[in-house]
């Protein structure tokens, strides 16, 4: 294919950290950095990232974020017109030069559907979040399901779950497709040296069990749960925490910290942070769980650590759940 068949694809996204739906749309876009752009509501790392790849990107506003999260209400949201209507004008203005406005986000979404309709370009929402009340506010379920239902052309789910949560919360089924994310194994092999030598620098011994996680740390991930059951393993296991608060949940990294130090682990828990090797970190280990206490949309780390030959421990709901019951029919 040459350029001039290639879709003209404006991504919208709300964030400037590295989250699973930005680490996503970064492999996605990489196929588009010729004649693509990344358009955020924020700056930061992921911006980074994308000038690293090559990637053309806009930051459309430099101000405080607009907070239409899980808990926020749609009068909160409502707030928060001024700002939201700034950057639907510079989506809309940008959105003149590409063929298809294309939302990562739900937060992408509402600025996408009113920027498409400005500049009169289709719009395709990536859905990467459960519709349900486990995740979201009722006005915030409403907002996307009329959005994606009125708005958007055409919406790709992360996952079988995420397919069937949007069509529950009353979102149309002919509209929606289940499209996985891409990984490149390659990019999961490390050399044995490397990885001997990043359990040295961790200052684990060979006789350690080590358990990963990687996720930022936030309450619905459960990494208190991984705490709690480490208290009932052996003293050689001990738990890498890899990962930090991105989306204003600094207050339950504090709760973790605080819990290890009660239960008297200390010594077992390495809080790493965010780190940007986590192929070599996963193959570090013996083990990688995932203990979301809500189905998980997609959760890239379970296809990392098996691309890593690391064993994984996943609650069978959500995303997984599919993978889980077709490899028990297979056998
Ligand atoms: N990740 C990372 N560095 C870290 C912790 C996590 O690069 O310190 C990556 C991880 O490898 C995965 C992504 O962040 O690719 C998290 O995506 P996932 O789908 O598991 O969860 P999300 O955060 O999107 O809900
Ligand atoms: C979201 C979901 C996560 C998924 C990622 C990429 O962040 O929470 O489960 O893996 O998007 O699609």
């Amino acid at each position: 294919m040459n350029d001039s068949t290639i879709m003209r694809i404006l991504f919208l996204d709300q964030s400037g950290k590295m989250g699973g739906a930005e680490l996503s749309l970064l492999d996605l876009a990489k196929d588009h950095r010729k004649t693509g752009r990344v358009a955020l509501f924020q700056d930061g790392p992921f911006r980074k990232a994308l000038e690293v790849a090559q990637i053309p990107v806009t930051v459309l506003s430099q101000g405080a974020p607009i907070d239409v999260g899980r808990d926020s209400t749609g009068w909160e949201a409502l707030q928060q017109t001024g700002a939201l209507l700034k950057l639907v004008k510079r989506a809309a203005a940008l959105g003149q030069d590409y063929d298809v406005l294309y939302a990562n986000t739900l937060k992408a979404l509402v600025v996408g559907a009113l920027a498409s309709v400005l500049c009169r370009k289709p719009l395709v929402y990536h859905l990467r979040d459960i519709l349900s009340q486990e995740h979201f506010s009722r006005s915030n379920l409403r907002l996307a399901i009329f959005l994606s239902n009125h708005f958007a052309r055409h919406v790709i789910a992360n996952s079988e779950a995420t397919r069937q949560a949007f069509i529950q919360a009353g979102g149309r089924s002919h509209k929606i497709s289940v499209i996985y994310n891409g990984f490149q194994p390659e990019d999961y092999q490390r050399p044995p040296e490397e990885i001997s030598a990043l359990r040295s620098q961790l200052g684990l011994s060979s006789t350690d069990y080590v358990v990963g996680h990687f996720s930022r740390l936030s309450p619905w991930k459960g990494q208190h749960i991984l705490i709690e059951s480490l208290s009932y393993c052996p003293k050689n296991t001990v738990v890498l925490l890899v990962g930090e608060a991105l989306f204003g949940e600094e207050d339950y990294g504090a709760q973790l910290r605080q819990q290890v130090e009660k239960l008297g682990l200390g010594d077992r828990v390495k809080f790493l942070g965010f780190r940007s090797d986590v192929p070599s970190l996963m193959a570090a280990c013996d083990l990688v769980t995932h203990t979301s206490t809500a189905p998980e949309p997609f959760g890239r780390v379970i296809i990392e650590a098996m691309l890593c030959g690391t064993p994984v421990i996943a609650a069978a709901a959500g995303g997984q759940r599919n993978w889980w019951n077709r490899a028990r029919r297979a056998g």
